[in-house]
């Protein structure tokens, strides 16, 4: 296959491309390197181009028939969302109308799409399945569901056949550290503790020690980056007998809280994590695991890295060796 890989320099965008290229698929790279990195395109050609400009996407449409395209280019900052809603919504669901219109004018039929558990917003339940009610509460996660209805829709008027894929907390790296996690603005856990551990940032702050949980810290659900990656090629596989526009929740099905994050990467990099508590911040769920059943049912998904220890690991040996 030849594949289109949007925001494929980018954390998660970047696993994908090498998995695809594994397995001995042609991978292009469509990014702006807005939040990416260049030397993060190692799988495949890098074409520079922005979504939210339709003649540069042309360009890299031209010339060329893709077999599927993969979409991880977006904003992904929930404050900044609220912040700035407009940049939120211009790239995040103008950006993929443009892409979708060069698919349509591309005849190319399959995506596979990053959308986000946040589509949820404050969930009712810890364990949040795909029949949850989506509610989102911030800009961010009602662009990611704009989208969700948008492909649902381009699914009925253009035969466009897509998997939007929910992901948790994208977690870890490769085993060989070539590649990982590397956001100029850092807001995800694991990363932020390894960074206090490496003194490359201020003590971490835990935001808040009294939710209803037995520690008292949020839990959340960590996914390996790798089994996210493996997640997508199920679902371009599913695609193939299941016409539609879908949508699944990836996680672990695990939760952890921050303090067993923290005693966790402490154990692993056999360090002290300086951390203090910080209060609560506005929009913060006690709880947010996800049922993956129906991906391990449907797609026949199951994450490989089920060991909080392992991911963190894989994690650290990025952050120690991290080259950009
Ligand atoms: N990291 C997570 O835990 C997580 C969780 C849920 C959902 N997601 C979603 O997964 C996707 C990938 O996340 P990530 O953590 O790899 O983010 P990332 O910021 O590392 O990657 C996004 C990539 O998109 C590129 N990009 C942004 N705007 C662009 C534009 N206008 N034109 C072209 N390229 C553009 C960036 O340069 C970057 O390389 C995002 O859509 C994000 O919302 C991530």
């Amino acid at each position: 296959m030849r594949t289109l890989v949007c925001g494929g320099a980018g954390y998660i965008g970047s696993h994908m491309a090498r998995l695809l290229a594994a397995q001995g698929h042609e991978v292009v790279v469509l990014d702006d390197l807005s939040s990416g990195h260049a030397q993060a395109v190692q799988w495949g050609r890098l074409v520079e181009a922005d979504v939210l400009h339709p003649p540069s996407l042309e360009e890299a449409f031209a010339g060329q028939r893709f077999d599927a395209v993969f979409h991880f280019c977006a904003r992904s900052l929930v404050a900044e969302s609220v912040a700035r809603p407009y940049d939120y919504y211009a790239t995040n669901v103008v950006g993929t109308l443009n892409l979708l219109e060069a698919m349509r004018r591309h005849e190319v039929r399959r995506l596979v799409f990053s959308s986000s558990a946040s589509v949820f917003g404050q969930p009712a339940t810890g364990m949040v399945d795909e029949d949850h009610p989506t509610q989102p509460i911030n800009p961010y996660g009602a662009s990611k569901l704009m989208v969700e209805r948008i492909l649902a829709d381009a699914a009925t008027a253009y035969g466009l056949d897509s998997v939007a894929l929910r992901y948790f907390n994208a977690a870890g790296a490769t085993a060989d550290a070539r590649i990982g996690e590397s956001h100029a603005c850092e807001t995800h856990l694991i990363p932020n503790v390894l960074r206090s551990v490496l003194g490359d940032r201020l003590a971490l702050k835990v935001f808040g020690g009294d939710y209803p949980t037995p520690d008292g810290t949020c839990i959340r659900d960590y996914v390996h980056v790798e089994d996210l990656a493996q997640a997508h090629l199920l679902a371009l596989d599913y695609l193939g007998a299941h016409p539609g526009a879908h949508a699944f929740n990836l996680g672990n099905g695990r939760g952890f809280s921050v303090r067993e994050v923290i005693a966790a990467a402490s154990a692993v990099t056999g360090r002290a994590v300086p951390w203090e508590m910080a209060p609560r911040r506005a929009g913060d769920p006690a709880v947010l695991v996800a049922s993956s059943r129906r991906a391990k049912a449907e797609l026949g998904w199951s994450p490989t890295w089920t060991d909080l220890e392992a991911i963190i690991e894989s994690a650290w040996r990025w952050h120690r060796a991290q080259p950009w």
